[in-house]
């Protein structure tokens, strides 16, 4: 199987859409490390936010196959340019998807509402000038705005939205997003996370990072009638321990430790 996934072709291509890359590698890679629990989790709708050239989607729908479990895929991307390189890769592969041009997954919430039970996301998260974010062309594949988290803070509730109650999600980050902040955002919302898989080059150090409702969590939330706001200091300490380098940053003190 992952020699299938090492063959995508690029059969499309266009100078505004953003080509597979180590973020994207990584994403695959972490998908491929976590199969034997997506296999057996089999799930019943897939999605991408922000397909790109297609390359995510297509090595999902490969990995998990379509006719077997009979699962649905469905990609978005607000460039439209990518929605159509993302149908000709998944075409010249063999597998389908249903791919739409919107804004993360808007006009999709009445439908899919609590039915994803993957969701994949490799999101624009570079830090850039607010102005940068979903501007027209090429950069609208990474300008994420301020610690690169305009993009991904829109997506994160929408996610919580659209997962079924057995409902993963992957999501890349990057170092300066604050992942520990993220995974401590999710856990408020009843999400459990560990990270899939670590990357650092040169230029970047990136995170592929896992969420799924932790029904302990949730219990707790639906005991109390709202998700306890005050996390632990074990639960910190144990999201700060995937995280060598990183604190959390404190109102009034963003000193590192
Ligand atoms: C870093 S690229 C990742 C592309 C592809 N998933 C991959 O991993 O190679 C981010 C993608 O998100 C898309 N995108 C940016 N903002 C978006 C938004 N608000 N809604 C949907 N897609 C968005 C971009 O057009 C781009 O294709």
């Amino acid at each position: 199987m992952p020699s299938k996934i090492a063959q995508i072709r690029l059969v499309g291509s266009h100078f505004e859409v953003y080509e597979p890359c180590d973020d994207s590698f990584a994403l695959v890679d972490a998908l491929l490390a976590d199969l034997t629990n997506l296999l057996e989790h089999k799930p019943k709708l897939c999605m991408e936010v922000g397909c790109g050239s297609g390359y995510v989607i297509t090595s999902l729908a490969l990995m998990l196959g379509q006719v077997a479990c009979g699962t649905y895929y469905i990609a978005t991307d607000i460039n439209p340019y990518a929605v159509k390189v993302t149908s000709e890769t998944l075409e010249a592969h063999g597998v389908h998807a249903e791919l739409i041009t919107t804004d993360i997954a808007s006009g999709l919430e009445k439908r899919l509402t609590g039915l994803v039970d993957v969701m994949v996301v490799n999101p624009p998260y570079v830090p850039t000038p607010e102005e940068e974010v979903g501007c027209d062309g090429i950069a609208s594949a990474w300008a994420g705005g301020e610690n690169g988290r305009s993009v991904i803070d829109k997506i994160l509730p929408m996610a919580d939205k659209l997962l079924s109650d057995r409902g993963w999600l992957y999501m890349v980050t990057l170092t300066a997003n604050n992942p520990s902040e993220i995974c401590l955002q999710m856990r408020e919302k009843g999400y459990a996370s560990r990270i899939v898989v670590q990357r650092s080059t040169e230029e970047e150090s990136l995170h592929v990072i896992k969420f799924w409702r932790d029904s302990d969590r949730l219990l707790e939330a639906s005991e109390t009638g709202t998700v306890n706001k005050i996390v632990p200091t074990r639960v910190i300490e144990s999201l700060l321990s995937h995280f060598p380098g990183i604190s959390l940053r404190r109102s009034g003190n963003s000193k590192s430790s």
